[in-house]
């Protein structure tokens, strides 16, 4: 057998055929799937571990555990790894650090997005120190590559120890619904500290991961889908951070009306209604690409295109939790916003949101620096900001919502628009507290509390006393929703804005 055929071997017929025993692919499998036919070529085909360490020298697989190179997707240029289990569980040694490394710096020179495939045993214990070293020189790469390309991780096997953290620096991680996980300690050592009994899956899985922790943004069904779903994503991405996404042709008519928008509010500004179906009405085709759909679904964030240029969407889900911003929904959008942000993807905010969520666990879990977030990386983006307010928006969770105040750049209302400190019954209370208590007949109290309520809502349940401070730039009519957006989305196509010159920002972290 030649040297190349050797290579694509890996770690043998039966390693491989074990690999496909437990569902899954193989390296070059899933390279195949995931790029255009015929377009890879692959790099360090030859290269080997140099460990000697207890009889290493005897096990040395051609291209020692990772396939690596570049291809293209839908014909743009991206660069590729995939780490191969087949060869002593696919474990990072410090030659496969390197090949690792060669590929993200060509990327990082040419301005591509990484894709890395993770199927991995984490470091290559033989190797010790050396191949901890490796994941650092990965680390490393991954942190200055942050916002210049886009970095996508799928997570296809075991991720453990220290190695998630090369993926948790990427933009994008998606789990495989069977046979992944990520965790920083495994079920033993949880045991043996904790006392806590926990297997693989419920440790790191990816219903874990995509539900409770958040550190992953999808979640695929098989290897395909993951494969697909990454095509998909940077299809609405630049290659970098110099450039826009593409423009594709769009069929949906600009100026279609959609009439069920203008009935779509319930009259009772108490009611919930899906955010989604607003979404789906207004954007081109109905086609949504939702990052973190399972995870703090009071918020909605995604990619879509208006008049066929990506965008991406930030909208409060009334359906959950009120729509109210709390410490999840403050880290998914804050990161979904940052990530448009960096690069140049315009953000429509759809709002309708009754504030920030009280209570102690809030408070004890930093609520306060988890909605800064939000509110800073709204404040500190550059790129365009179309802001749709539908219904309430109250309080701080006003001004966060991509307000006039963060140079939001083109900010409607809906006539339903509720805008004010707080809802009529929490204002109520505070500014007419004394008057209601020395009311002691409860018929003239009640009475005296609608009247009051409905005083304040005269005054702020309605999108002018915000309009006549130019604070919306416009109150529009529901259906008209999409043509307003893309016409503010074509007016602000050039714009050019700029944060002061520092080092870094100090985001409250
Ligand atoms: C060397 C490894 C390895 C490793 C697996 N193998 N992990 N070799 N270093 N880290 C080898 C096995 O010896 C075996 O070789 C082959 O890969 C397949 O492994 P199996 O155990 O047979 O497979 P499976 O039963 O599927 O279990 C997979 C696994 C398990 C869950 C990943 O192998 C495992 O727990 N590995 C250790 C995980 C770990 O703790 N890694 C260190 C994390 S800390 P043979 O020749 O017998 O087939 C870390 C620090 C990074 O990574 C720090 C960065 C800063």
């Amino acid at each position: 057998m030649d040297n190349r055929a050797k290579a694509k071997m890996g770690g043998g017929q039966k390693r491989i055929d074990a690999q496909h025993e437990k569902g899954k692919l193989t390296a070059r499998e899933r390279i195949d799937l995931l790029v255009d036919e015929g377009s890879f070529e692959e790099t360090d085909m030859f290269v080997t571990h140099r460990c000697t360490n207890f009889g290493m020298d005897s096990k040395k697989s051609l291209g020692d555990g990772v396939v690596c190179g570049s291809a293209t997707i839908n014909g743009r240029l991206v660069f590729v790894y995939a780490q191969d289990f087949t060869v002593l569980g696919g474990s990072l040694s410090e030659t496969m650090a390197k090949k690792i490394c060669k590929i993200m710096d060509a990327a990082l020179k040419v301005g591509a997005p990484v894709i890395g495939l993770n199927d991995s045993g984490g470091a290559r214990i033989q190797e010790g120190v050396a191949a901890l070293a490796g994941f650092a020189e990965i680390f490393q790469r991954n942190i200055m590559a942050s916002g210049v390309i886009p970095q996508i991780s799928a997570i296809l096997g075991p991720c453990a120890g220290g190695a998630v953290y090369s993926p948790a620096l990427t933009d994008f991680i998606l789990m495989n619904r069977t046979n992944s996980y990520m965790f920083l300690t495994g079920p033993k050592v949880v045991k043996t500290v904790t006392y806590e009994e926990v297997d693989e899956e419920e440790l790191g899985g990816a219903g874990v991961h995509s539900q409770k922790s958040g550190v992953a943004q999808f979640v695929s069904e098989n290897e395909e889908d993951a494969m697909q779903t990454i095509r998909e994503l940077l299809s609405y991405i630049p290659q970098n951070n110099r450039e826009e996404a593409a423009i594709i042709s769009c069929d949906d008519p600009v100026d279609r009306v959609a009439d069920e928008l203008n009935e779509i509010i319930p009259d009772d500004s108490n009611k919930a209604y899906d955010v989604k179906q607003i979404i789906f009405a207004i954007i081109d085709n109905g086609r949504f690409f939702e990052v973190h759909k399972d995870f703090a679904q009071n918020i909605i964030v995604g990619f879509a295109r208006f008049n066929g240029r990506s965008v991406g969407i930030v909208a409060n889900q009334p359906n959950k939790k009120g729509g109210s911003l709390d410490i999840n929904a403050s880290r998914k959008a804050a990161r979904f916003v940052r990530f448009c942000d960096a690069f140049n993807i315009p953000i429509v905010t759809l709002v309708d949101v009754p504030g920030f969520l009280p209570g102690t666990a809030q408070e004890y879990g930093a609520v306060i620096s988890h909605g800064a977030k939000l509110l800073y990386a709204y404040g500190e983006a550059t790129v365009p900001k179309i802001t749709i307010i539908m219904r309430k928006a109250y309080g701080g969770a006003y001004i966060v919502m991509s307000s006039k105040h963060l140079r939001g750049d083109v900010n409607f209302a809906w006539p339903s628009a509720e805008i004010a400190v707080m809802g009529p019954k929490g204002a109520v209370e505070i500014l007419q507290s004394k008057k209601i208590a020395e009311l002691t007949d409860e018929k003239e109290k009640a009475e005296f509390i609608a009247n009051a309520e409905t005083e304040y809502k005269d005054l702020f349940a309605n999108p002018y006393d915000a309009a006549h401070f130019g604070y919306i730039d416009d109150v529009i009519e529901p259906r008209n929703t999409r043509y307003r957006i893309i016409r503010a989305l074509e007016s602000m196509a050039n714009k050019r804005d700029q944060n002061p010159p520092r080092k870094h920002s100090n985001l409250p972290l």
